[in-house]
């Protein structure tokens, strides 16, 4: 048995992704209601919260290999490699992204403590690093739609954007083969570097409309992130992280999606034109 353990958007398609290829796969879920879609293609959901080290123990009986996956609170995860290791779990792979321990960003330095007790743990362990992921974009959708444009304090930054699906698929493939995958660190990022003037051109000529990328502030990139329901704190973090984009933070590829899926990651226009309808 392969446990998930969240149901967002990494999560929910691995899930489906194992499924279908026959894998016995279980989601834990806050809220079981959200996951029907998953009940409805044979993954298991159960209930349970990650705060809740007894709900964890009760979804990790009979799991040989995890998919830590979550907003990556440190105590939450940990509570999760501790219940693995009482479980006698053989592998876990950890979904992560650039992350030093001396970060200024709060989040790559909790991934970083997530990470070393991980590895601390003596547990089976695969790291995916993951670059800003393309879905981010579909928090603009609604305002890209109404005003065909959306800004960002990212500048003229290039990013190695990568599609969450294929972060799933990558996750689904570790963690129902995990043998050649122990111990390793796989960076994990589309095909090219965009920045997000390059990604308002792929957006218009998918969407046949022209969208416009205007260069706006950390604060008021925080500003738009509250006002789409981002509460406060998460939203000065992530207009920090979207900043250093400028400086060039996320101006990394790596042909790992390739490598281990032995197919091309998706590329930004393959996710503009899945998604078109959000952003119209
Ligand atoms: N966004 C990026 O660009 C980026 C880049 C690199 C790496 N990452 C990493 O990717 C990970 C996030 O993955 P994702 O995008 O798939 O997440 P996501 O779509 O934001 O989903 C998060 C899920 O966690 C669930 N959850 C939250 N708190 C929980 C709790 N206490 N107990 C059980 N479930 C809980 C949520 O459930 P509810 O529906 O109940 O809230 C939701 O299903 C993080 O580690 C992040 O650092 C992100």
């Amino acid at each position: 048995m392969i446990l998930i353990t969240t149901a967002g958007k990494v999560g929910s398609e691995a899930a489906r992704l194992l499924a279908q290829r026959g894998a016995s796969v279980r989601v834990l879920a806050r809220d079981p209601e959200k996951a029907t879609a998953l009940r409805q293609v044979g993954v298991d959901v159960v209930e349970g919260d990650l705060d809740a080290p007894a709900t964890i123990d009760a979804a990790m009986q009979d799991v040989t290999s995890v998919v830590l996956v979550s907003p990556a609170i440190p105590a939450q995860e940990l509570n999760v490699v501790d219940s693995a290791a009482r479980a006698g779990v053989a592998h876990v792979v950890k979904i992560t992204s650039k992350a030093p321990a001396d970060s200024p960003i709060a989040r790559q330095r909790g991934q970083a403590r997530i990470e070393a007790g991980l590895i601390a743990s003596g547990l089976g362990y695969t790291l995916l690093r993951n670059n800003f992921y393309m879905q981010n974009f579909l928090m603009l959708a609604p305002a890209i739609a109404k005003t065909n444009s959306f800004g960002s304090s990212a500048g003229a930054g290039q990013v190695g954007l990568i599609d969450t699906r294929d972060v799933a698929a990558v996750a689904a493939e570790i963690a129902a083969s995990p043998a050649a995958h122990v111990g390793k660190t796989y960076v994990l990022t589309g095909p090219e570097l965009l920045s997000y003037a390059d990604v308002a051109a792929v957006l218009s000529q998918v969407l046949g409309r022209p969208i416009v990328f205007s260069e706006r502030t950390i604060e008021e990139d925080k500003q738009a992130m509250m006002s789409v329901g981002v509460p406060e704190p998460i939203a000065a973090m992530n207009a920090h992280a979207v900043s250093l984009i400028a400086e060039g933070d996320a101006a990394w590829l790596s042909e790992d999606v390739p490598a281990i899926l032995g197919r091309p990651a998706r590329t930004f226009e393959q996710f503009a034109t899945d998604h078109a309808a959000a952003f119209s």
